[in-house]
């Protein structure tokens, strides 16, 4: 198994946002953008973060909290901590371990990890080390669609013997966001680094005169409930899709079988004027009852953002940017101690809102309290 490189921490690290600078100084402008940009007017990708700032909590005191834990049940797995690394594509532009880091990290930490689709490491060497660790979290695999089914199924298979455990296939990116700052950044993959795990893709549709290159020439190659049905039959693993935003949309992929949901707006990257994920959690959890599970990403960044994640109904977290923040800043060790700071963070919060475990989580949590019908988890 290769080993990631072993970095010291950057000086004054106490919270995911100390680790900015110090990525910031290692990466060059164009991969900056790429990273932190969103789509048009930054407007979703703002308002994630603004959304959690604005919801406050109400807490509860004197409750015994001894032996209590962070711990949650996901896909029938336990976990002990509801803290999941989200699919971000080609991580050796910021980091020459890439992948391998996060893997590491994640397996240290009890930590989830979602491999990206566009990974720039072999999906099996990611795997190895979260399968070597028995603490480690769930490995789930991301999919984007590719209109090549026997390209799919040959992928299914190495991703089902490498160990993974379910796939989530991600469904509000057919096509890139108009993407501003990246464009402005002049940003564009450099030849080293590709999607390794991706081979074999067909060539864009050719156009006839008028066409549209998005709509003739993409469109008819991109997912449909079709390809949803297709994947659920030609794998037994559970299926999650990550990226739906409408409560109708939800209850048809359940009627096709899917097994769980990621409420995401792809941090703000691609439809610009979504809601935030905080306001989009709640109505598709009442939607969807209490037992689906249900994560969330976009603008989680404190202890007191997951708690108030699970106080909307979700049963876990994905985290974004910040680990790749400390991916850049210092590769393995920079995200492990992201981890711990966020996990550390999050058990400080419960204790001081007199929540024993994540179950004490609920909508009485938040000030003013909401009604459970809204929120139910
Ligand atoms: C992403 N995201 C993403 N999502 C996905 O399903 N597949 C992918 O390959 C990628 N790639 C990707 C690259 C980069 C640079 C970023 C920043 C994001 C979206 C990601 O999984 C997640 O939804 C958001 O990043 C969560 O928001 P925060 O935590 O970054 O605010
Ligand atoms: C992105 C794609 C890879 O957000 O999902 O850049």
């Amino acid at each position: 198994m290769t080993a990631p490189r072993i970095e010291s921490l950057p000086d004054g690290v106490v919270n995911l946002a100390d680790f900015e600078a110090p990525a910031r100084a290692r990466l060059d402008e164009a991969a900056w953008a790429y990273l932190n940009g969103g789509a048009a007017d930054e407007l979703t990708l703002r308002t994630n973060r603004a959304a959690w700032d604005a919801i406050r909590l109400q807490p509860r005191v004197l409750r015994d909290l001894a032996g209590g834990h962070t711990g949650v049940t996901l896909l029938g797995r336990e976990l002990q901590h509801p803290v999941l690394l989200a699919p971000i594509a080609y991580q050796r532009l910021f980091h020459a371990d890439g992948e391998l880091a996060i893997a590491h990290a994640a397996a240290a930490q009890g930590a989830g990890l979602i491999l990206s689709a566009q990974a720039s490491v072999p999906l099996e060497e990611i795997a190895a080390p979260m399968r070597a660790d028995p603490a480690a979290g769930p490995l789930w695999f991301q999919l984007y669609w590719r209109d090549d089914r026997d390209f799919m199924r040959a992928l299914l298979r190495r991703i089902e013997a490498a160990g993974y455990q379910a796939l989530v296939l991600t469904v509000d990116a057919p096509v890139h966001g108009a993407r501003d700052r990246e464009r402005r950044s002049g940003f564009k993959l450099p030849d080293h680094i590709r999607a390794v795990n991706l081979g074999g893709l067909k060539k864009p549709l050719d156009l006839q005169p008028g066409q549209s290159a998005l709509f003739d020439g993409l469109m008819p190659r991109a997912a449909t409930w079709r390809e949803v049905d297709w994947l659920r039959a030609e794998s037994r693993l559970p299926l999650l899709l990550k990226g739906l935003a409408h409560a109708d949309d939800a209850r048809e992929a359940l009627a096709r079988g899917v097994d769980g949901f990621i409420v995401s707006n792809h941090g703000g990257r691609t439809l610009d004027t979504l809601p935030a994920t905080a306001e989009l959690l709640p109505p598709l959890r009442a939607a969807l009852g209490p037992d689906v599970p249900l994560l969330v990403d976009g603008g989680i960044r404190r202890g007191t953002d997951v708690l108030k994640a699970i106080a909307l109904g979700a049963n876990a977290v994905l985290l974004g940017r910040p680990y790749v923040h400390a991916l850049a800043a210092s590769g393995a060790l920079g995200v492990a101690h992201a981890l711990r700071l966020l996990r550390d963070e999050l058990e400080i919060a419960m204790a001081l809102s007199g929540c024993k475990t994540l179950a004490d989580a609920g909508p009485a949590l938040l000030w003013p309290a909401r009604s459970p019908e809204r929120t139910s988890t």
